[in-house]
């Protein structure tokens, strides 16, 4: 279904005009062979069509009818807007992006096969239109549990927080869908950085909050509370005292009233797993990295020391901009 783009990998394009932008190409993009020649590219910044000419541009200005991205406005806080293309519905959108996107991306693969793909717009709005920042693209349905499959800040937008907000959103929208989510690898080094970034963030913030008890966001699937919880948390349910439900939240009292210290990581991290649709695997690697986790009496345990945890959350930076998720008005792809 996907093809490998196979033609030299040499940078062909060199820059691009984008709305007030102009901005130097990091990778080659496997444009159409007509545009082979060019050094520079002229883009709509909202439809996304592309051309050789300044004046192709400025004439297609006039007539273009669109001053925000196709498809839904999904979200909306102050002057952000995320809006969702359905690839399938906006084939040429779907696809000029993909183009656009693969000029800063290196280790992907151009997919040609759009229709499989919802896309995630981010825009800065004003009074000329919404003015396209970064997006990331989703699979509509992933058999490796993939919530993200490319993520791009534009380079002028870079560095602002505009990527963890993406990423943020990624994982609110698996939370909606009440799975787990991980982006799809290889990751790029800033990808890597701006995901370990937000993961220590989120999970330490939780880490932090979360002394005694244990709250369990559950979905509407949720059925037989107590059996639920057992294999959830992986542990018979003598382990817990009682689950208090209240608000579709499950308040989890252990015997061992101390956690976050030892009851067994295997199940402290399915909790950490369903708090914030992370998967499992990214936040062992994530404690790991940060040397939270121990081997004690024989079982893995997640340390955190109060004052290790304020460390290593002045480490992680910035915490990027919120999504504020009362904003957000979507419903999962059917
Ligand atoms: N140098 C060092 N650290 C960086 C840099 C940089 N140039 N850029 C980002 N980071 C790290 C920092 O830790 C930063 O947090 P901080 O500013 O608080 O220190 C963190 O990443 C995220 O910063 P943001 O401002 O939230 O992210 P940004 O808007 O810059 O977007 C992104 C990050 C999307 C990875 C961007 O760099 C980008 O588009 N790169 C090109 C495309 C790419 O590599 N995408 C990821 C591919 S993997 C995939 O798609 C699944
Ligand atoms: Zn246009």
């Amino acid at each position: 279904l996907r093809e490998h783009e196979e033609f030299t990998k040499v940078k062909n394009i060199a820059t691009i005009e984008l709305g007030r932008y102009e901005i130097e190409t990091w990778y080659f993009s496997p444009f159409p062979p007509e545009y082979n020649d060019c050094l520079k590219l002229y883009f709509c910044e909202f439809c996304l069509n592309f051309m050789k000419r300044k004046e192709q541009l400025q004439r297609h200005m006039k007539k273009c009818d669109l001053k925000h991205p196709p498809g839904d406005e999904i979200y909306r806080s102050g002057t952000l807007s995320m809006f969702e293309i359905d690839g399938k519905k906006n084939k040429v959108y779907g696809q000029n992006l993909c183009y656009l996107a693969k000029l800063f991306l290196d280790h992907k693969t151009l997919y040609y096969d759009v229709d499989l793909f919802l896309f995630y717009v981010l825009c800065e709005c004003d009074d000329r239109g919404c003015h396209m920042v970064g997006y990331f693209s989703k699979e509509k349905h992933s058999e490796e549990s993939y919530n993200l499959a490319c993520i791009l800040t534009l380079p002028p937008y870079q560095r602002k927080g505009y990527g963890k907000f993406l990423i943020a959103f990624s994982y609110e929208l698996s939370k909606k869908e009440g799975k787990v989510g991980t982006p799809e690898r290889p990751l790029s080094d800033l990808g890597l950085l701006s995901y370990r970034g937000y993961w220590t963030r989120v999970l330490l913030d939780i880490l932090k909050r979360h002394k005694g008890n244990i709250s369990i966001k559950v979905s509407n699937f949720l059925r037989d509370q107590d059996n639920f919880l057992s294999a959830h948390l992986l542990m018979p349910s003598s382990t817990y005292l009682n689950c208090v439900e209240k608000d579709m939240a499950v308040t989890v009292h252990f015997a061992d009233q101390k956690w976050p210290h030892p009851v067994g990581s295997m199940c402290q991290l399915m909790e950490l797993s369903d708090m914030t649709a992370i998967k499992a695997e990214d936040i062992l690697t994530t404690l790991q990295s940060l040397e939270l986790i121990q081997y004690r009496k024989g079982q893995h345990v997640i340390c955190a020391d109060p004052k290790v945890l304020d460390r290593h959350l002045k480490a992680a930076g910035r915490g990027g901009l919120e999504v504020d998720v009362s904003k957000l008005i979507w419903t999962p792809y059917k």
